[in-house]
């Protein structure tokens, strides 16, 4: 059930950027819960702070375009889909935690995630706030996430994300 496939499109950059100079990648992700049914996502991804890509969803409405084509039609067809689940995935999880920990809605979860590149190093980063307070910090030396306030929904949430390789090795 916890199952959250948190991918990221940097991973797919990272080829395409090695041996080059140093880049970052910074993916933003704004997901509005007015409750547990109505949800609202808008986010971007930036590389070297130029835009890439852009995402928007009302009411179920999906759409998320590539400014630059990074990807072969084919290609991006099926980050699309893969999106459209991650979405889908993340939205069941915050409820899921939510509904635990009897955390009261609206909510606003902010995500900024992605990776400094650079020729023998790369650096990933996620960092959660909610309700515009920092929430949770993925470290990624250590493969953990780590609770950014003292309060039992944010042990509780890191502690569950740290249970799944689909929320740590393999983010
Ligand atoms: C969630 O909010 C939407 C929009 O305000 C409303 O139409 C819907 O009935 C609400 N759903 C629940 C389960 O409260
Ligand atoms: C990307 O989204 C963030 C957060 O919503 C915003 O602050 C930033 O201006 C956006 N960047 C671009 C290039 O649109
Ligand atoms: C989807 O997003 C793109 C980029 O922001 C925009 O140009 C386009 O009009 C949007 N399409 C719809 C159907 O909203
Ligand atoms: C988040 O903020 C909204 C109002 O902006 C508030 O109603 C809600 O209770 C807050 N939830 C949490 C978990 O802080
Ligand atoms: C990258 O490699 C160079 C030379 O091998 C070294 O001087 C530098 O410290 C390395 N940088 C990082 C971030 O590891
Ligand atoms: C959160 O975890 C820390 C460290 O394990 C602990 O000291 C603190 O009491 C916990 N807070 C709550 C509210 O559970
Ligand atoms: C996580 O991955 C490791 C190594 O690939 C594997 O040994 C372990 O069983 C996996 N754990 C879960 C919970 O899937």
């Amino acid at each position: 059930m916890l199952v959250l496939q948190i991918f990221l499109l940097p991973w797919a950059l990272r080829c395409w950027a090695y041996g080059v100079d140093s880049h970052v990648f910074t993916i933003t992700q704004l997901a509005c819960f007015l409750n547990s049914t109505s949800v609202e996502f808008v986010g971007n991804a930036t590389l070297d702070g130029t835009l890439t890509h852009s995402l928007e969803s009302h009411n179920g409405q999906f759409n998320v375009s590539q400014m630059w084509p990074l990807e072969t039609p084919d290609a991006w067809e099926q980050r699309q889909s893969k999106l459209q689940d991650y979405l889908n995935n993340f939205k069941l999880l915050v409820n899921l935690l939510a509904n635990e920990k009897a955390v009261s809605y609206p909510l606003h979860v902010h995500g900024t995630k992605g990776c400094q590149l650079s020729k023998n190093d790369t650096n990933r980063f996620y960092e959660i706030l909610l309700n515009g307070t920092k929430f949770l910090t993925f470290h990624a030396t250590r493969n953990l996430w780590m609770p950014l306030q003292g309060t039992s929904a944010a042990n509780y949430t890191s502690q569950k994300l740290n249970e799944f390789n689909q929320t740590t090795t393999n983010l």
